[in-house]
């Protein structure tokens, strides 16, 4: 594991764009894959700034989204499809056959699901997985005691979850309670993974997550089993990882 502390959520930000931005002009078909909510949207706005600044071409670059929402159109301002859109597809040069996101109106999930897995194996694999973590371990929507050998699937979200993205919703009622998500055992199959956490709320999860017992209990302990993790982490949380 390779632990990169920074100071600020911008420091943070910026190293994960910068070893993006080193794989993309290493590998320009590179294939990412990404995830959604606060944690990195600091990093998408580093790769738009790359876009404009530096002209980094995404023309080639193959996007796979880690989860999405299970019932809501892609045109739902809560959907993944949409936040993926408005941080960083929308602003870069992106060929939109090279973006797949789980569809969260499917009519057949496990049909759906197993094209998702096809697609990535067609594209050789996830090359750079971006990852945040739930206060509850979870990566993707992989809840505690998910499947070490889970695939992507359609799973239930666990109450902490739902309270955690009622901040978003207007009401409870209309938050999520399933979503599409690649599994645990494809999430580890990418090549390289970068792991972002921020803020003290997450320290006692990083903790268990990077130095407890590998176990379904925690589902990102199981990144400590990866041969090529990257974690970023602030200040705020890294003397809990140093001092093991
Ligand atoms: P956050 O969510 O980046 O908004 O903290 C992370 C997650 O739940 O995976």
């Amino acid at each position: 594991m390779k632990l990169i502390i920074t100071n600020s959520y911008d420091e943070l930000s910026q190293k994960a764009g910068q070893i993006v931005k080193q794989a993309i002009l290493k590998k320009a078909d590179l294939v990412l894959g990404l995830a959604t909510g606060s944690t990195p949207i600091g990093l998408y706005k580093e790769l738009v700034k790359a876009r404009n600044k530096e002209g980094l071409d995404f023309s080639k670059v193959i996007f796979f989204n880690l989860d999405e929402y299970f019932g809501i159109a892609s045109e739902n301002k809560n959907s993944y499809h949409y936040f993926m859109q408005k941080h960083l597809f929308s602003k870069i040069n992106i060929n939109q056959k090279s973006i797949f996101i789980l569809n969260g109106q499917t009519k057949n999930e496990a049909k759906h699901c197993q094209w998702y897995e096809g697609k990535i194996k067609e594209k050789k694999g996830i090359d750079l997985q971006i990852l945040g973590i739930g206060a509850n371990g979870h990566i993707g929507f992989n809840e505690p005691r998910s499947s070490f050998n889970s695939r992507t699937r359609l799973v239930n979200l666990n109450k902490q979850t739902i309270k955690d993205n009622s901040r978003f919703f207007s009401s409870m009622d209309d938050v999520p309670k399933k979503a599409l998500t690649m599994g645990l055992a494809t999430i580890m199959e990418a090549k390289t993974i970068i792991l972002l956490a921020f803020g003290k709320h997450k320290a006692k999860i990083i903790k268990k997550a990077l130095t407890g017992p590998i176990t379904e209990k925690v589902p990102a302990s199981v990144l400590q089993n990866h041969s090529d993790l990257i974690v970023i982490l602030d200040k705020k949380l890294s003397p809990i990882v140093i001092h093991r």
